[in-house]
Order: C-alpha cells, then sequence, then structure tokens
C-alpha cells in the first residue's frame, strides 16, 4: 500500500532519524525538508546576498538544484553538501530563510511534487499543516528543550564539534521560538496530527510507537 506520512515538530526532536529508518522498515522514500532550506540559506550565503532580503534569497533558488542521491546525501547543484548544511550557523539561517514566504511557496511546489507519487515521508515544521494537508499519517513529535539539547550536544561530541551545551541549549531556544512565531506556515500542529512526545523514549521505543499507530490505522501489518 503506497500512502504518505508527515513528521513536524521543533528543532532536534529526532524527526529526520526517525523517518530515515521507518522509510527503511517500509520500503518509503525520506525527503528531510528542513535540508532544503539549509541548502537554500548556503547558497543564499555562497551567492553573498542580503539574507534581509527575501526577495533576493528566493530569486537565488531560481539557479540553485537541490537533489538527494541515492545514500541520501544532499546535493546543492551537483556538489555533496551533506556536512557543510549541518553547521550551528546555516542551521540558524536556515530558520531565517524558511521565514520568507517567496522561499516557502517555491520550495513546498517542489516538496508536493517529489511526494506526488506517494510511499514517501517527509519531515519538516508544516508537513502535515501545509505541504501534505491529506497525508494517511500525520505524527507531531516533541521533546523537552533539555531531551533535545541532549541529543544534540551529544552528536556534537562525537562528530568533534565544538560547541557548549549552554550555547546547544540556547540555540534550540532560539530557532524554536523563530520556527512557531512567524507568519508564514509556523511550526504548528495539523488538528489531525498524533503527537508524541520522545523525551523518555530512545530510537527503537519512537518507531515502534509510530508502527503500532500505522497498525492501528490499517495501514501496515
Ligand atoms: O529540520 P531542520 O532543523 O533541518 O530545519 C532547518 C530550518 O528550516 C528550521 O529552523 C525551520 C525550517 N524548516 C521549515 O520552516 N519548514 C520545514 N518544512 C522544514 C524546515
Amino acid at each position: 500500500m503506497r500512502f504518505n506520512i508527515a513528521i513536524d515538530g521543533p528543532s532536534a526532536a529526532g524527526k529526520s532519524t526517525i523517518a530515515k529508518i521507518l522509510a527503511k522498515t517500509l520500503g518509503f522514500a525520506h525527503l528531510d525538508t528542513g535540508a532544503m532550506y539549509r541548502c537554500c540559506a548556503l547558497a543564499a550565503q555562497r551567492c553573498k546576498i542580503d539574507l534581509e532580503d527575501g526577495d533576493a534569497v528566493a530569486k537565488v533558488l531560481g539557479h540553485t538544484k537541490i537533489d538527494f542521491d541515492a545514500s541520501g546525501n544532499v546535493l546543492l547543484n551537483g556538489e555533496d553538501v551533506s556536512m557543510a548544511i549541518r553547521s550551528n550557523e546555516i542551521s540558524m539561517l536556515a530558520s531565517k530563510v524558511s521565514a520568507y514566504p517567496q522561499v516557502r511557496r517555491n520550495l513546498v511546489a517542489l516538496q508536493q511534487k517529489i511526494a506526488a507519487g506517494q510511499g514517501y515521508i517527509l519531515d519538516g515544521r508544516d508537513i502535515g499543516t501545509v505541504v501534505l494537508p491529506d497525508a494517511a499519517v500525520k505524527i507531531f513529535m516533541v521533546a523537552s528543550v533539555k531531551a533535545r539539547a541532549d541529543r544534540r550536544y551529544k552528536e556534537y561530541v562525537e562528530k568533534g564539534i565544538s560547541m557548549s551545551y549552554k550555547d546547544v541549549y540556547d540555540d534550540i531556544e532560539k530557532r524554536d521560538y523563530q520556527d512557531s512565531h512567524r507568519s508564514a506556515s509556523p511550526l504548528k500542529k495539523a488538528d489531525d496530527a498524533i503527537e508524541l512526545d520522545t523525551s523518555a523514549l530512545n530510537i527503537e521505543e519512537v518507531v515502534a510507537a509510530i508502527m503500532q499507530i500505522l497498525k492501528e490505522k490499517g495501514l501496515w501489518n
């Protein structure tokens, strides 16, 4: 059976990690929509665009090709930028450019085109509300700021990225505020989304909880 799954939630809630595992389990494709906003931010920064100018930032997308290869690497005009888009600077800039309606229109259209074939798991902030309002399953994944900061800090230590715990915590709070207070498609739970608090759950438990939801909906055996 082919259907689409929308996973939304705040930064560092584990959406992409869970979406990747679910996609593998179900034989679905995964689209990390946050990576697209990150590519937009990186492309605009590289072109030395004034990031306060939404029209100029959106214009960059006109000559920017965002792709994903079979291994899930993120390609910006053919260059693998999977690592470059994860820097803290690009995280903050992605949050900034994602507030521009012109940027959102462009990327949402691309996301809808990709997911039109069904069998997709999209994760982001506005998937259940705007990108795929008819998704068969909508999950709104939340976790306390502390749980998210703990996970992100551990990830940075493992990757050798030097950043204080306080800065990680403060950045998560700041992005939460920006992403949920912008006027264009703010982070918001869709009325028909199922909220999943992952603060006290490990990855396997979150995947099991979503698989259970699919079974209850008769979408998986
Ligand atoms: O999921 P992420 O942290 O990689 O997303 C980076 C930024 O992009 C995030 O601060 C908010 C924005 N974003 C968005 O506005 N809508 C989406 N569907 C996905 C991400």
